[in-house]
């Protein structure tokens, strides 16, 4: 009855999901764009299509569709199990959470997340961050990695999950992610980059029987210019796997959304892998397959208690088939994609099964806990996969500390500094390190956020528990309300442990239900508070805060007895000898910030505060366009706090002898593309209806997911199939395979963006008394001819130093690419140079607001202290 009830209001919502677009603003579209573009054009992708297309030419259609879709959640022991074609020799592959580390299980490294990494601005780091991730997902059996996330972009200060991303900006964005994939894929394991796109709000994002999810409605510019630059990147990098956001963009949720997946993924991008879907975000089963969906996961409809075990694809995928809605080209593309990644790691050798249960802690349990009656077995077997991970979590943790002030030299500590230490985020949850589920809780050190880009920790090195291993001198005060009997004394120092937390939807945590709603923008537990009482009864106090993003710190950031301020982003596992370390001076401190710390949350545009309840589909229009975090700032000529990059030395460095030198010679737009290769070919007559019947006498488990159709099933579909029965397809939809637009070539796009048009040389000198440290960043400006509306200056690279000693020097190289000097044309439909011969100004220097080194593109010369424009 209940399903009965469900199912037939469901039908209405789909239905109305897929062609209703009203509440939209005027001018947001989603343009159709079909047929899904067939995979496998790309020279570095033939041989790992060559391989796939062997198997799937021999495949059944039930073999195909089982490894599209997952088996159900709760049915298996990874968050998602593909079916397996065992025949063939496939397994089930397993997928598994998340862009920190492993979730769900043991002997594990909790790494520190995206943020923190971004803070870091040394993509060494990143990569070898990124090798460690993929020797764990592999030592524990699992086929792909859901991470890196590059999606939410940070656009929106209050949203969840930034700290899951490596700062607000695309091109930090796009650095991390790239260089994240290329260590995860280099041992073999998939990465999954995501979530495509535009998902930068966690309220309102699913859709359910009564609400569709939120639309982000953002014009096709600031899409490129933006959200779509780090998967370019990722893309390039040869990425196996794309997941899709919950949302819509223009009104179309991105689980069906052709444009996005067949038109920018699969054509201009020229993405080889698989489109997977987030979570239960498939919302229909032929419009998402015909919009370029690759693999549903977990397998179940969203729209019914998953409980009944039922799919929008499996054996739907496979009567939509017989029933020839769905052209078997289609199939068997999806199925050739998502081989072809499994080949291309190499998969197919030596490759683990799973050894650990997401499901459970236990060593043994049920195979399938969401079944009714399920098999008992060994379900984790403890394989310990950390190795010497700790080290280079660790590193991340500690380089990504970014001093913002630090007055009298407070830091680094001396020695024998006498520590007075406040609040209780310097030490670990006194109810265990995982007792809250997904970290669903801000109790104790704050070492990542909530939700499924969570991981359990193995053990947490707590800030005090590095004071400890210090021998420091110290008393703890683990409290977040100012202590009566701290007996504050002149020679003390007071060190301040403060935090802000966010995370997914899914769980609320002290009235924050993912975003920070309630929080706002301020510490939590009354922070401001702690500091300000400590910082009147304390003359030295340093503040160290673990946050996912940007804090306001007004109340007590001038007081005069606030002499330092250290974010210490959130540093997984790896909390505290990390930070004494930098607090005591072993290294410098050398992270600098991956977002711009604002003054009062009116700094922002209107439209980046978080869209509350609105009667149907939610509307968040990106109105501000290119202007978020720094470019907003700089365009409405607001000081923020701390600007983006900002980040302080114990030592001091110059910059000095840049030296600019042409590479590429730049074109209005880039030279043609290259023309796709050829694509595997397949018959393209509808399968037997045979190949899709139930094997006599197979073990069903109840409410599993199978690909499988009862005969009469099966032969009723082929009937419709072979009848003049048609189905509706969308407006716009085609059989015949496009070209391919002229922004696209290559994996990333045309390959002539991503020619290197300038290198620019500078040598960084370190003038000061200590060692550490340097990041040099490069902004361009684009020539004031320019009939482009663009932001002030753009990041577009980053290079960090060595350690060196006092006096030492390095010269950095960095680049800049021809797409770092375009823009995208929304009428051309392409990368353009706006002014060829303009002379664009190439900034670099230690953060967004101290850049005075400028070369110039039409001089070929650069100068020293130079005025920034901002
Ligand atoms: C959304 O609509 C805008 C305005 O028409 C358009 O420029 C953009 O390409 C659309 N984006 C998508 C992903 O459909
Ligand atoms: C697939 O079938 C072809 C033709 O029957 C055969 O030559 C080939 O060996 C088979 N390949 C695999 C991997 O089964
Ligand atoms: C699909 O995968 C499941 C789980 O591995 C397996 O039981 C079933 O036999 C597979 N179906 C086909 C057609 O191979
Ligand atoms: C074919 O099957 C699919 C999946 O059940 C269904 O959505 C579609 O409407 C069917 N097509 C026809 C023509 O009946
Ligand atoms: C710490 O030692 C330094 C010199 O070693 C001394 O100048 C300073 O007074 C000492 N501080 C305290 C609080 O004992
Ligand atoms: C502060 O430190 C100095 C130097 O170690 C010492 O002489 C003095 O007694 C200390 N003062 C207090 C109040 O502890
Ligand atoms: C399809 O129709 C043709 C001709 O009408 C017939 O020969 C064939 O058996 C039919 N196939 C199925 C699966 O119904």
């Amino acid at each position: 009855m209940l399903s009965v009830l469900i199912l037939g209001i469901s039908t209405i919502v789909t239905g109305a999901a897929i062609e209703q677009r009203d509440s939209v603003p005027p001018g947001y579209v989603a343009a159709p764009y079909y047929p899904a573009p067939h995979g496998g054009w790309t020279p570095d992708w033939t041989e790992s299509y060559r391989k796939a297309s062997l198997l799937v030419s021999n495949m059944t259609l039930a073999e195909k569709t089982n490894l599209t879709t997952g088996t159900g959640l709760f049915m298996g022991r990874c968050v998602g199990n593909t079916g397996s074609a065992l025949r063939v020799g496939i397994p089930q592959l397993c997928l598994q959470d998340g862009p920190l580390g492993l979730r769900n299980t043991d002997h594990n490294t909790a790494f520190p997340p995206g943020i923190t990494v971004g803070a870091t601005w040394d993509k060494d780091l990143m990569y070898r961050r990124g090798v460690a991730i993929g020797e764990e997902f592999r030592g524990k059996g699992i086929n792909v990695h859901l991470g890196p996330c590059v999606g939410p972009l940070g656009r929106r200060p209050r949203g969840g999950r930034n700290w899951e991303g490596f700062g607000a900006d695309p091109v930090l964005q796009a650095f991390g992610g790239a260089a994240t994939i290329e260590g995860v894929q280099s041992v073999g394991v998939i990465a999954t980059i995501k979530h495509f796109i535009a998902n930068e709000q966690e309220q309102y994002r699913m859709w359910n029987i009564v609400k569709p999810g939120i639309s982000s409605n953002v014009d096709d510019r600031t899409l490129h210019e933006l959200y779509l630059w780090p998967f370019a990147e990722g893309i390039r990098s040869g990425v196996g796997s794309v997941m899709i956001a919950y949302n819509a963009v223009n009104g179309s949720a991105c689980s069906q959304n052709s444009y996005l997946m067949n038109s920018i993924l699969k054509d201009e991008l020229g993405f080889q892998g698989f489109v997977m879907s987030d979570w239960l975000a498939q919302i229909s089963g032929v419009p998402s397959t015909l919009a370029g969906l690759d693999m549903s996961m977990p397998g179940d409809r969203n729209d019914i208690p998953v409980v009944f075990g039922n799919s929008y694809w499996m054996y739907e995928f496979t009567r939509s088939v017989l029933n020839g809605s769905v052209p078997v080209d289609r199939l068997n593309d999806a199925t050739t994609r998502i081989l072809a990644a499994y080949f291309k790691m190499g998969q197919d050798q030596n490759y683990p099964r799973p050894n650990f249960d997401t499901n459970t802690q236990d060593a043994e349990g049920p195979l399938y806990p969401g079944a009714l009656i399920s098999p008992r077995g060994i379900v984790n077997e403890f394989v310990d996969v950390q190795a010497n991970h700790a080290e280079v979590a660790r590193e991340v943790a500690r380089d990504a500390i970014t001093l913002l002030k630090n007055l009298d030299s407070v830091l680094p500590l001396a020695r024998n500094s006498t520590l007075k230490v406040f609040g209780t985020d310097a030490e670990k949850n006194p109810d265990g390190i995982n007792s809250c589920a997904d970290q669903g809780c801000n109790k104790g050190t704050l070492g990542m956020g909530w939700g499924s880009g969570s991981a359990r920790y193995p053990y947490m090195d707590s800030p005090i528990d590095g004071f400890k291993a210090r021998g420091a001198s110290y008393q703890f005060f683990n409290t977040d309300s100012f202590p009566s009997n701290s007996n504050p004394s002149a020679n003390d120092t007071a060190v301040v442990f403060v935090s802000a937390d966010s995370g997914e939807n899914y769980i609320t945590v002290e009235n924050n239900p993912g975003d920070r709603t309630s929080s706002n923008l301020n510490l939590w537990h009354n922070g401001d508070k702690l500091i300000k009482d400590i910082a009147a009864k304390y003359a030295n106090v340093v503040v160290v805060i673990h946050t996912v993003g940007p804090i306001l710190m007004e109340e007590w950031h001038d007081l005069p007895s606030v002499k330092a301020v250290v974010v210490a982003h959130l540093p997984g596992q790896e909390a505290g000898a990390s930070l004494m370390q930098v607090l005591y001076g072993d290294v410098s401190p050398s992270g600098h910030l991956p977002y711009t710390l604002p003054k009062s949350e009116d700094d922002y545009p209107e439209s980046v505060s978080l869209v509350g309840y609105q009667l149907g589909q939610p509307q968040d229009t990106f109105t501000e366009g290119l202007y978020v975090d720094y470019r907003h700032f700089h365009k409405a000529n607001v000081t923020p706090r701390y600007a983006f990059g900002h980040g302080l030395s114990y030592t001091s460095f110059s910059f000095s002898d840049a030296a600019i030198t042409p590479v590429t010679p730049l074109t209005a737009t880039p030279p043609t593309r290259p023309a796709k290769g050829a694509t595997p070919t397949y018959s393209t007559a509808v399968p037997e209806a045979s190949e899709a019947y139930w094997p006599a006498n197979f073990d069903r488990i109840l409410r599993y997911l199978y690909s499988y159709l009862e005969k009469n099933d099966a032969d009723a579909a082929a009937k419709i199939g072979n009848s003049t029965t048609k189905y509706p397809y969308p407006a716009g939809y085609s059989n015949v395979q496009k070209a391919g637009p002229p922004a696209g070539g290559a994996q990333g796009g045309n390959p002539a963006l991503f020619d290197t048009a300038f290198d620019i040389s500078v040598t960084v000198s370190n003038t000061g008394s200590r060692a550490g440290k340097a990041v040099a960043q490069l902004y361009v400006q684009f020539p004031s001819a320019s009939p482009f509306d663009t932001p002030i200056l753009q990041l577009r690279d980053f290079s960090k130093s060595a350690e060196l000693v006092p006096g030492a020097k390095q010269t950095l190289t960095l680049r800049v690419t021809r797409k770092d000097l375009s823009v995208w044309d929304v009428v051309s439909q392409n990368w353009v140079i706006p002014v060829v011969d303009g002379d664009y100004g190439i900034w670099l220097g230690e953060s967004s607001d101290k850049l005075n080194l400028r070369c110039g593109t039409a001089s070929g010369t650069c100068a020293a202290d130079q005025t920034s424009p901002v």
